[in-house]
């Protein structure tokens, strides 16, 4: 897992971007895992930024979103849906043919999770998956418990989720407590995965990931066991981490070797 600390928010979404940008330059075709949240947002913007100035373009890429809320319709304004198509789709030259994400208003959501998975082995896997963090370690809406080998499936969501998510809805407004999401299996099938944590609600779940043992207490964990995960927190989110130093060092020497190799 590589571990990177930046300054503030801010600093963390401008990373994040610039690992998104590299990958559309490079693979124009990629297929990209979304994820929904405060965290992704500023993120978006600058991915939304790059597009306007014509340096991006998503017009072969292809999304995945991680989850959504089973018996919210596409048109809902709480949808995972609908949050996706205000933060970025709308924006940008994807054809909207091209994004998906996990069906919660249909009619058999068992099915429907199957089919998910089978559209992502139809586009030839995720070759780049963002992932936000729940307080209690959840990635995606695998809440703690959550089988390390799971695949997109129906999760109920714990209280402590629903309460945090409260926020987006009115206080006489349905709230699910169910949801569709990928698996941690899933997850871990994408050939690069980049997770975003920021502030110090989030510092306790991010020294589990990181330092805490590889269980499904905390599901994030599972990330230990990825070949290419990146984890970019502020200082905020870094606070509780033991070795911060040693990690901090860590990415001071992998800049100084990738610029001996000439490919920084
Ligand atoms: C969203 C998702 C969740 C969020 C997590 C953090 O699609 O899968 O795991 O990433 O709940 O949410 P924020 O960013 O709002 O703190």
């Amino acid at each position: 897992m590589q571990v990177v600390i930046k300054a503030d928010a801010a600093a963390v979404a401008e990373y994040g971007a610039a690992i998104f940008i590299k990958q559309i330059t490079q693979q124009p075709k990629s297929v990209l895992g979304l994820a929904t949240g405060s965290t992704p947002v500023a993120l978006y913007q600058q991915l939304i930024s790059a597009y306007q100035a014509g340096k991006l373009s998503f017009s072969q890429v292809k999304t995945f979103n991680l989850d959504e809320y089973l018996g919210l319709a596409a048109e809902h304004p709480q949808s995972y849906r609908y949050f996706m198509q205000q933060q970025l789709f709308n924006h940008i030259d994807i054809n909207p043919d091209n994004t998906a994400v996990p069906a919660g208003s249909a009619t058999d959501p068992l099915t429907a999770c199957q089919d998910y998975e089978q559209h992502i082995l139809d586009a030839g896997g995720i070759d780049l998956q963002l992932l936000g963090l729940g307080r209690n370690g959840h990635i995606g809406f695998n809440e703690p418990s959550s089988g390390l080998r799971s695949r997109t499936r129906i999760k109920t969501l714990t209280k402590e989720t629903i309460a945090d998510n409260a926020r987006f809805f009115k206080a006489d407004e349905y709230q699910p407590h169910l949801s569709i999401t990928m698996g941690i299996g899933t997850i871990l099938d994408a050939r690069k995965v980049v997770l975003l944590a920021t502030g110090t609600s989030k510092a306790a779940a991010v020294k589990a990931m990181i330092e805490g043992p590889l269980s499904a207490s905390c599901p994030a964990s599972a990330l230990q066991l990825h070949q290419h995960a990146v984890v970019v927190l502020d200082e905020a989110a870094a606070s509780e981490l033991n070795d911060i130093e040693f990690y901090r060092h860590i990415e001071q020497e992998n800049q100084m070797l990738l610029q001996r190799l000439g490919r920084a």
